[in-house]
């Protein structure tokens, strides 16, 4: 079988006479594909990612063909069948783990003035960090809790389904340079000391302080198979769930950081 798209100049033009269908069949022809390999990750490893955004997967589905030199995206799909490593590749592109201490500030300083008063009317605090990637934002609402003198009655749970992820989490130690240009973030998110003072350095790398990491959990969990976490008083879900399309079941709190209360029926 040839494949037009990998021959170029003369010998594309004269191979292409035996093709068996034409360009404007291509985009059709790569969502079956798509989806062929979503079911199979599916049925055989058990990672759903049917639900993500068309658009992400073929990106994602593209960049790693490109990279292996192949031709087409279902020339993975031997792979995803045979090569077992080669599912751990896939799983880790599938995973953007983009994240920082106190990320869009202010988001936090909204937390801070809505949720924070409510949730310190309960004895105990019980938050699930899903798609917690490398921890930060667990870290983020570690240090604003302990601020606001709740963290000794909080529990916080952090999951992901990247291992590697959930290790550099656990650990906490990040690079000096990532943590102090946070500091701004921490200043604008309403922080009230320094934000150094919640860390201690050691050469290029920093180490979150054992008080804030006692109260958290990390461990591996995957949104769209495993069950759910526990009952919670809140759950962070930014950058993960953005394709979760659940709002009827949530009243608004802040519209613009997207801060959702559920609504109890
Ligand atoms: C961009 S990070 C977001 C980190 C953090 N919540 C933040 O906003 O800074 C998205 C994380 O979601 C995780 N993720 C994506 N799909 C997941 C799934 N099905 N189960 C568990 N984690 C998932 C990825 O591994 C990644 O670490």
């Amino acid at each position: 079988m040839y494949h037009p798209a990998v021959l170029k100049g003369s010998a594309m033009q004269n191979i292409s006479l035996f093709s068996t269908h034409d360009d404007n069949e291509e985009p059709m022809l790569e969502s079956i594909e798509i989806k062929l390999i979503l079911n199979l990750v599916k049925d055989l490893h058990g990672y759903d990612f049917t639900h993500y955004s068309k658009e992400s997967i073929k990106r994602i589905l593209q960049e790693i063909t490109k990279k292996r030199k192949l031709a087409y995206i279902s020339d993975l799909i031997p792979l995803l069948l045979r090569q077992p490593a080669f599912l751990n590749d896939f799983l880790a592109k599938m995973s953007i783990t983009v994240t920082k201490l106190f990320r869009d500030p202010e988001f936090f300083a909204s937390y801070r003035q809505h949720i924070i008063p409510y949730l310190s009317t309960f004895p105990y605090i019980k938050a699930w960090h899903a798609g917690c990637a490398t921890g930060q934002e667990v870290y983020s609402h570690a240090i604003m809790l302990h601020e606001e003198n709740l963290l000794d009655r909080a529990l916080l749970y952090g999951t992901d389904f990247n291992n590697k992820a959930l290790d550099t989490a656990s650990a906490g130690i990040y690079s000096t340079s990532e943590l102090m240009e946070a500091e701004a973030f921490y200043r604008e998110a309403g922080g009230q000391n320094r934000l150094s003072d919640y860390y201690h350095s050691s050469h290029n790398f920093s180490k979150i302080e054992d008080y804030l990491k006692k109260p958290i959990t990390f461990s591996h969990h995957n949104l769209t198979n495993d069950r759910v976490f526990g009952e919670m008083n809140v759950i962070f879900c930014r950058n993960t769930l953005i394709y979760f399309d659940r709002k009827e079941d949530f009243e608004t709190v802040d519209e613009k950081n997207r801060i959702f209360r559920k609504k109890f029926i």
